[in-house]
């Protein structure tokens, strides 16, 4: 009953659930992201305590309802562990559809209506070529970090993220694999997948594909640079849970290479889902928020450390 009230609603009003979250969210990250960068002194406290997170989290005075709905950092986790489900989930119906030559489940159509605000809303902006490409390299991304952050990355026990921000890596996740969905052939009310050919690939596609295996490749090194700081060189033991000054690769350059290469592995996606306007807004979202907190962190990387190389930039080598 509820649900059905909400789809007239959505549908009515042309809401496109996925489109305003992202809209939504940059907006959040650029007012308060701009605030604390630029006017951070006069901020009150539950807003500077909300906002930070990690290493340079906010260290005057705790304010007792955030640390309420604060939770550990390390919780990253499990939302790289929704991510590769969602992600292969999107990847299987993506490759079913084009081997079988059939339209995605009714079920999944009506999902995708509801959230895009109705039918009217879908038209085909991707085709299943493009569309496999482009989960394959999501699926890839989400894999590893999956990977990297159950297995692999080492948080300190005291991290810790608040619940927004907690339930924003969900959404985002959620909204990034339906991006891929909402606008593709065979997904949308009515059409069929077409066939899958590397020859299709064309030239752009092949240098976004490229540019994205470079930036997964190099967001992998830089982050094992980061898990080795906190490891003994000889016994590969834990050592400590300090943040210590990250040295080698393209930390040399910028104070967050992951980051950086972040959004590289969003922007090289232009290329291949480009025409969706739903991957334009998560483009405008990833590249602000891993914006601000470069700043962020190269602000206090230079105030922790005397010795900091004043070369280094904090997201855009010799830029920003
Ligand atoms: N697509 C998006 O919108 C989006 C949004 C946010 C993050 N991300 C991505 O998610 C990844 C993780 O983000 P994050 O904000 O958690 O990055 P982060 O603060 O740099 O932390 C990454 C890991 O490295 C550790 N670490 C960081 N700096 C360190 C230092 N100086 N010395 C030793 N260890 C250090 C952290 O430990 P602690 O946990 O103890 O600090 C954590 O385990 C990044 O690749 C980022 O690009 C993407």
């Amino acid at each position: 009953m509820l649900l059905k009230f909400v789809e007239q609603y959505l549908k009515y009003n042309k809401i496109n659930l996925v489109n305003s979250t992202f809209i939504g969210f940059t907006v959040i990250i650029v007012i308060f992201g701009s605030l604390i960068i630029v006017v951070e002194p006069i901020l009150p406290d539950f807003i500077k305590q909300s906002f930070r997170y990690g290493k340079h989290k906010h260290n005057g005075p705790a304010i007792a309802l955030v640390n309420r709905i604060e939770v550990p950092k390390s919780w990253f986790r499990h939302f790289y562990i929704f991510a590769f489900t969602w992600a292969l989930l999107a990847l299987y119906l993506i490759i079913k559809g084009i081997i079988t030559h059939t339209a995605a489940p009714q079920s999944v159509i009506e999902f995708l209506d509801f959230v895009a605000g109705g039918s009217e809303n879908r038209n085909i902006l991707i085709n299943s070529n493009s569309a496999l490409v482009a989960s394959v390299l999501m699926t890839l991304q989400c894999g590893r970090r999956f990977y990297e952050t159950n297995f692999v990355q080492i948080f300190s026990k005291e991290g810790k993220i608040n619940i927004p921000y907690y339930v924003v890596g969900y959404l985002h996740y959620f909204g990034v694999i339906l991006a891929l969905l909402l606008n593709t052939e065979g997904f949308v009310k009515g059409t069929l997948p077409s066939s899958f050919s590397l020859m299709k690939i064309t030239l752009v596609q092949y240098v976004g594909i490229c540019t994205f295996c470079f930036s997964w490749l190099q967001q992998y090194k830089s982050n094992m640079i980061l898990v080795n700081l906190r490891k003994n060189p000889n016994t590969h033991k834990l050592e400590t849970e300090k943040h210590l000054m990250p040295t080698g690769g393209f930390f040399n350059l910028v104070s967050s290479p992951h980051m950086l290469f972040e959004i590289l592995m969003y922007v090289s996606m232009l290329s291949v889902v480009g025409k969706s306007f739903t991957w334009k807004l998560i483009v405008m979202w990833v590249s602000s928020n891993q914006l601000i907190i470069a700043l962020l962190t190269h602000k206090w990387y230079k105030e922790n450390f005397k010795n900091y190389p004043k070369q280094r930039k904090a997201l855009i080598p010799f830029l920003v």
